[in-house]
């Protein structure tokens, strides 16, 4: 557990999935939690449910930003945490560079970044004003390691990392106090992927469980990470006992970035297909 005592913290996107398990996680650890959500239903439901704060609130709106923030210092006295965890997937039928449309990416790159600049251009001063504070932007895998699908999602995921660096950087420069960090998850099971998973079993016409069992074979650790996985990584950037920690991208994602899961997943499959050589036949993908 993390001392997160006397802190004010504000979630993004808190109504349900990650960010809901999040400000659980904040609050258990003693902080004072607001989320906010675009889903005035659901959110109203998670916070009367968990004995949270509420704001209905779209993160791609500036004003409504500054109304947030207000209202939090006016209620709360202060500011100390903002994780910015609000995002979507876009269009699902999104498979490919090609097939992206503009409006899509303008939607994804909206919530994804945008709502990630403008927590933190509203926040920022708020934290000045109470002697600095942490900041948490939730990016994903998708924007470590391109695909060819998830065109949209990928490039807002990479460049809430690259925004991340820049706030890190300006904070320090400038002396704020102020730390900012990204935390990148593999695949969570929330009702995100869930959607995801649904529509890929469809295409593929095969069923949700066996989308399960592939996905869970590709993290070298086995299954998926879970929502408090994630949480707990929040939890620790978001104390002071990561009070020398800044820009970090911290990966929780049961290995598969950081342990080369190409290799690994030649492996795996050749394992699956019966083969017992550690080191089976590598296909060029170019040759395929
Ligand atoms: N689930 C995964 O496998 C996974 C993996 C990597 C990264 N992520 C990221 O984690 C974060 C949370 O994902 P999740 O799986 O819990 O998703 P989710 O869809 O279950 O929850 C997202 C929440 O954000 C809210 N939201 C959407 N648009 C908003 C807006 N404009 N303003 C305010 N709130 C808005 C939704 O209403 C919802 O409550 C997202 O940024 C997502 O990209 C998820």
């Amino acid at each position: 557990m993390s001392d997160l005592s006397g802190k004010v913290a504000l979630v993004t996107g808190g109504a349900q999935g990650m960010g809901l398990a999040i400000a659980t996680r904040l609050k258990a650890d003693g902080a004072r939690v607001v989320i906010s959500d675009i889903s005035g239903t659901s959110g109203r439901a998670a916070a009367s449910s968990d004995a949270f704060s509420f704001r209905e609130h779209d993160v791609c709106d500036e004003e409504q930003w500054a109304d947030v923030i207000g209202e939090i210092e006016a209620q709360e006295g202060k500011l100390d945490i903002l994780v910015n965890n609000a995002g979507i997937l876009g269009d699902l039928d999104e498979s490919s560079p090609i097939d992206t449309t503009l409006e899509n990416w303008r939607r994804v790159f909206a919530v994804n970044v945008e709502g990630v600049l403008l927590g933190c251009k509203a926040a920022i001063p708020a934290m000045q004003r109470s002697g600095g504070g942490a900041i948490v932007n939730i990016s994903s895998i998708s924007g470590l390691l391109a695909t060819p699908y998830n065109t949209s999602y990928g490039a807002s995921k990479a460049a809430v990392r690259h925004l991340t660096k820049t706030l890190a950087q300006y904070c320090v420069e400038m002396k704020l106090n102020i730390r900012c960090n990204s935390v990148h998850p593999g695949d969570v099971w929330t009702p995100l992927w869930e959607a995801l998973a649904r529509r890929k079993a469809m295409e593929t016409g095969v069923s949700v469980e066996q989308i399960i069992d592939e996905e869970q074979v590709v993290s070298p650790m086995g299954g998926f990470t879970k929502s408090e996985d994630i949480a707990s990584a929040v939890a620790f950037l978001a104390s002071d006992e990561s009070r020398r920690i800044t820009g970090l991208k911290m990966i929780v994602d049961g290995g598969v970035i950081d342990l080369d899961t190409y290799h690994l997943r030649k492996h795996l499959n050749a394992r699956r297909n019966g083969h017992t050589s550690p080191r089976p036949e590598y296909e060029s993908p170019l040759r395929a």
